[in-house]
């Protein structure tokens, strides 16, 4: 089945489910990424030492043969690499994986249809019961870069979008500074959901929710993922390392079959609102990417 085809069925089948948060009319297609400015995986050397951009990557150890990868889909529930059971995947998110999404429309397609499964989830039973609506993620589909975060907040929640609070504030002012648009840039969070009182996202929560946000990543297919904070660094590279060890270097991403993405996390802007200091480290991780995406500052 093609992939026109495919999403169709998927908005017809959740349309007959009662998901009411569908396109109607086929979103406008946003300018798609310059094709010349996505190289392929990094040219790293097996074993030997690492030279020019790449001498940072430091990888996120491919799965042993047989192991799944942190970012794939579990067609039954299992349990994930941190110990915590992940549910069964959505046959239409296993469906969406298993298809490539190349023009902006497609994607924005393919967002609208997992966004549609999100809006019905209740995997969470606390988050479902609590939350306004759920935060599923804004920006470009065809963005060169995506931002993740950790769970929305009470202003995101009341919203819908991700960082439109206090730390979406100062986020926006490090996008300026980077000479960057925000809706340039993929945003999500870990969660979909906002956690009672912002309370750190419980590990079983981000399981419930991993596989929005591989669905959203194998959609989007950025060339750079930024982790702002602990959380979303810990959770997508299956890490246990503190953000100040993880900062201040490219680390590599499999995800599902494509090509690695270089991860760059850093501090959370709520963390730089409480830890002014803290800024100036965040601006040299933002220089390293900048530089390393060939943009000047
Ligand atoms: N903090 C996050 O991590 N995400 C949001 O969307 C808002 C605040």
């Amino acid at each position: 089945m093609n992939t026109k085809r495919a999403i169709a069925q998927i908005l017809r089948h959740l349309s007959a489910r009662g998901v009411t948060h569908l396109p109607r009319v086929i979103p406008q297609a946003v300018p798609a990424r310059p094709t010349a400015g996505r190289p392929g995986p990094p040219n790293r050397p097996v074993g030997g030492a690492k030279t020019g951009p790449a001498a940072t990557l430091s990888s996120t150890s491919p799965p042993a043969s047989g192991a799944r990868s942190p970012g794939a889909l579990f067609s039954k529930a299992e349990i994930d690499g941190h110990g915590v059971a992940r549910p069964e995947a959505h046959p239409e998110t296993i469906t969406i994986t298993s298809q490539s999404f190349e023009s902006a429309q497609e994607k924005t397609e393919a967002l609208c249809a997992v966004a549609g499964l999100v809006a019905q989830c209740k995997r969470c039973e606390q988050l479902a019961s609590t939350r306004k609506q759920t935060v599923f993620g804004v920006g470009n589909p065809d963005a060169r870069i995506m931002f993740i975060g950790e769970a929305p907040g009470a202003t995101e929640d009341k919203q819908g979008e991700p960082f439109v609070g206090e730390a979406g504030q100062l986020l926006n002012k490090i996008i300026t500074a980077c000479k960057l648009k925000r809706d340039e840039i993929y945003i999500c969070n870990v969660l979909r959901c906002r956690p009672p009182g912002n309370r750190t996202p419980l590990p079983q929560e981000a399981a419930n929710c991993r596989e929005y946000l591989d669905a959203q990543i194998h959609i989007v297919k950025p060339e750079y993922i930024v982790c702002w904070g602990s959380v979303a660094a810990q959770n997508l590279l299956n890490e246990k390392r503190p953000i100040g060890k993880l900062r201040g270097q490219f680390l590599e991403y499999r995800h599902l079959d494509q090509d690695d993405i270089k991860v760059l996390c850093t501090y959370h802007p709520s963390y730089l609102l409480r830890n002014p200091n803290a800024k100036t480290l965040v601006w040299e991780d933002m220089k390293l990417l900048m530089r390393d995406m060939g943009v000047e500052l």
